[in-house]
């Protein structure tokens, strides 16, 4: 059994200052980015042979991206540079396809906009940290974070809402409740980024904010594990393209919730008088 590789090391903070580990968030984009081509090509019609054959060259492109990220101990030079323009490609990629749809030039598939926009996003902000993966306080770092990923896992239920079949009547209500939850945690989120503009330097709301973020996300996090084994072991009824879509999003709450783990306890210290 090998070792699950150490997903608390990025970001990192230091004397009330976070940054994100640029090999770290690498190693786990990367393989994001290789799924997402997975999911792209399952979700095409089959009258765009073309564009298939492009999605699974995005596939193996990252394949073996993945695999030199494996042997660097530092991501720079040329590695770095041909993860940024294969994220850069990726990027147009999908913009290309939401726009094909957005204005009725191919058939959906069953790639659903909404999707290949969410998809796009956390490809721009792959890309984001390869680019500039700049120190921040830890307060800022904390609720631009949870406006990203509550907005990912808000969206994350909305497709599993979609695409579960309709008689799977009890996943279904279990979703709606969290669709609920984490539409609410989301504007909070937003509420809150907003005014931490003006550079409290104690917020005390965010501590018990984010604690509430981490419970719910754990119990999402738990759901999406759970209709991953389901789908695994076929007792699950729905059109998701394959299980593995379900653990790439179970991954991602892992990821979030992971980051949660440093950034919160740096916030006790640094922003609060909790
Ligand atoms: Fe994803
Ligand atoms: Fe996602």
């Amino acid at each position: 059994m090998h070792d699950k590789p150490k997903s608390t090391e990025s970001p990192k903070c230091h004397d009330c200052v976070c940054e994100y580990n640029r090999l770290e968030e690498a190693r786990f984009w990367t393989r994001i980015m290789m799924e997402h081509a997975l999911f792209i090509k399952l979700g095409l019609p089959a009258n765009e042979p073309k564009l298939r054959a492009e999605a699974e060259d995005f596939k193996e492109k990252f394949a073996r991206l993945l695999e030199r990220l494996e042997l660097v101990d530092k991501l720079k030079g040329d590695l770095l540079k041909d993860l940024i323009r294969a994220v850069e490609a990726f990027i147009e990629f999908k913009a290309f396809l939401l726009k094909l749809l957005i204005q009725c030039k191919a058939d959906p598939g069953s790639n659903y906009p909404l999707l290949l926009d969410h998809i796009r996003r956390e490809a721009e902000r792959f890309l984001g940290l390869l680019v500039s993966p700049l120190p921040q306080d830890p307060l800022t770092l904390l609720l631009q974070q949870e406006a990203f990923w509550l907005r990912i896992m808000k969206e994350h239920i909305e497709f599993v809402i979609h695409l579960l079949d309709p008689s799977e009547r009890e996943l279904i209500e279990q979703a709606e409740a969290f669709r609920i939850t984490f539409s609410r945690l989301l504007e909070t989120a937003r509420d809150l980024k907003s005014m931490a503009a003006v550079m409290p330097r104690r917020f005390n709301t965010v501590i018990c904010f984010t604690q509430e973020v981490i419970n719910h996300t754990m119990q999402l996090r738990n759901f999406k594990a759970a209709a991953f084994e389901l789908a695994e072991l076929c007792k699950l009824l729905s059109i998701v393209s394959t299980p593995l879509l379900l653990d790439h999003i179970r991954r991602e709450a892992d990821k979030f919730l992971d980051e949660l783990g440093v950034l919160l306890p740096e916030v006790k210290n640094c922003s609060s008088n909790c």
